[in-house]
């Protein structure tokens, strides 16, 4: 099939590549030159494990990149795959949407029939406005000469392109039966995963996958643009109730980690998403919850339980702030080492990230921070120009002279840091990891005190000084 992908962003670029990988005759649009310009390199305009290795080989051959709409009158399948940033009242903005619909309609042959898919996280009626603007736009009816459907991703930034060749579940907004029989058609290779053999030379995660088949999923429009916005909200609403778990077992004298075990093994629940941290971020939770809670709270019918976990997600932020305060009293000419800037290893993705609203309590407390990611920090700092801290190149120089390093990404490398060093470098050698995720034996017998998020039968303890207490 002739495909296009409308955004070169993180959905956009990853569905186009895949699409492409399974045999589809492919075409990314974006509107920004540098981009396309990457993407005819053969680079990833995003990082994304995978892409670098899979690109190459496709690029020139059937995928192609441009900024030209011209593509859009020979496809058989359209996807708007670009951005919907939340609006000042958390509703999302449907600009770049709306353009999008309007230069799709611009483009659209009456020769084909063509199906235009919402991939992008979209508001519930998103679908009829995009296929009203399209009419507006290009003259034809819906229905007639294209239709609208929803097909919303639930791709993770790091595993994208795992889970875009190995869903759970594909899910199909549409009552238009051409719209269902192409769709049927794109996603058959998918589904069947036709030609993963070959490309499991590149990307070895594609052999052997035992996983059952992807779940193929048709509802109405609406329905489907309420799953994404549903799901998304309900594992914010997970992450927020094991971390206030976790807040709950240091005053009572309980193990997170146990907790969560012990909860996911009922099958009901499950053990995903029962990982603490200093809360959740990215580009998808806090956009997504806002939305939902805006639309609930606009329509009559607040969602009190996505309200509960925004806010106890914020408080979880500033949890781990009171945690460094206990130890160490007032933040004034305190040092302290940030080891992860992004919502969450495997990305450089540093949008909402916890430790922007971190940090800026560190500082404003008077403590001077120095940060180190292996990915994020450039996105970081072009996003938080106003944070006076300092960019770490190592590792190792957050914790120069430092009073406290958080760990707040659970970054693979930071399990593997020379942290006898680090502790010899360290005025006081306290570490909060707030991922539970360091091997806090090895920590505790290198001379750290050592504290998790949640831990405490397990609670600090400190070998060496005596500065702290535990
Ligand atoms: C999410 C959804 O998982 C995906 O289906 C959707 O399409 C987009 O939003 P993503 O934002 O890439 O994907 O990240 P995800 O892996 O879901 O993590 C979200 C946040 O929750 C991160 O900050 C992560 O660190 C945090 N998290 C996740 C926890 O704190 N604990 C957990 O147990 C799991």
């Amino acid at each position: 099939m002739n495909v296009v992908c409308i955004g070169a962003g993180y959905v956009g670029s990853v569905t186009g590549t895949a699409f492409a990988a399974i045999g589809h005759q492919t075409t990314i649009i974006d509107i920004d030159p540098k981009k396309i310009e990457q993407l005819n390199g053969g680079k990833s305009p995003i990082y994304e494990p995978g892409m670098e290795q899979l690109l190459p080989a496709l690029i020139g051959k059937n995928l192609f990149a441009t900024t030209s709409f011209e593509a859009v009158a020979e496809a058989h399948v359209v996807f708007i795959a670009v951005g919907t940033p939340s609006k000042e009242d958390g509703t999302a903005d449907l600009g770049y949407i709306k353009l999008a619909a309007q230069k799709i309609g611009r483009e659209l042959s009456k020769d084909r029939f063509t199906v235009i898919v919402n991939k992008s996280t979209v508001p519930v009626g998103t679908t009829e406005l995009v296929a009203s603007l399209i009419e507006e736009a290009s003259g034809f009816e819906a229905d007639e000469h294209f239709t609208v459907v929803s097909n919303p991703e639930f791709l993770r930034e790091g595993y994208a392109l795992e889970d875009v060749f190995f869903p759970d579940r594909i899910v199909v907004g549409t009552s238009s039966p051409q719209g269902l029989q192409v769709m049927r058609e794109l996603y058959h290779n998918l589904i069947e995963r036709v030609g993963y053999d070959q490309l499991s030379e590149r990307l070895p995660f594609l052999c052997d996958r035992q996983t059952p088949k992807a779940i193929y999923f048709e509802t109405d429009p609406k329905s489907a643009e309420l799953i994404k916005y549903a799901a998304n909200a309900f594992l914010a609403v997970k992450i927020s109730y094991i971390n206030e778990m976790a807040r709950l077992c240091e005053v009572l004298g309980g193990n997170v980690l146990a907790v969560a075990e012990g909860m996911g093994l009922d099958t009901r629940i499950g053990k995903k998403f029962l990982q603490v941290s200093s809360g959740w971020s990215g580009s998808c939770f806090p956009k997504d919850t806002a939305e939902l809670l805006a639309t609930s709270q606009k329509y009559g019918s607040e969602m009190m339980v996505v309200k509960a976990a925004v806010a106890s997600n914020e408080s979880m932020h500033m949890y781990v702030v009171e945690k460094v305060i206990r130890q160490l009293q007032s933040l004034n000419g305190k040092r302290i080492g940030i080891l992860g800037l992004t919502f969450k290893p495997d990305t450089d993705d540093a949008r909402k990230t916890q430790a922007a609203a971190i940090i800026q309590k560190l500082v404003e407390l008077g403590a001077s921070v120095s940060v180190h990611d292996p990915q994020g920090m450039a996105m970081f700092q072009s996003l938080n120009s106003h944070l006076p801290i300092v960019y770490c190149h190592e590792p190792l120089d957050t914790g120069t002279r430092a009073d406290a390093v958080i760990l707040l990404t659970h970054w693979q490398e930071y399990q593997e840091l020379d942290w006898a060093a680090m502790h010899s470098l360290m005025r006081r050698p306290y570490v909060l990891d707030t991922r539970n995720f360091l091997d806090s034996a090895r920590l505790k017998a290198i001379g750290f005190a050592y504290e998790g998020l949640g831990l405490a039968t397990n609670s600090l303890t400190l070998a060496g000084d005596g500065v702290m207490g535990g």
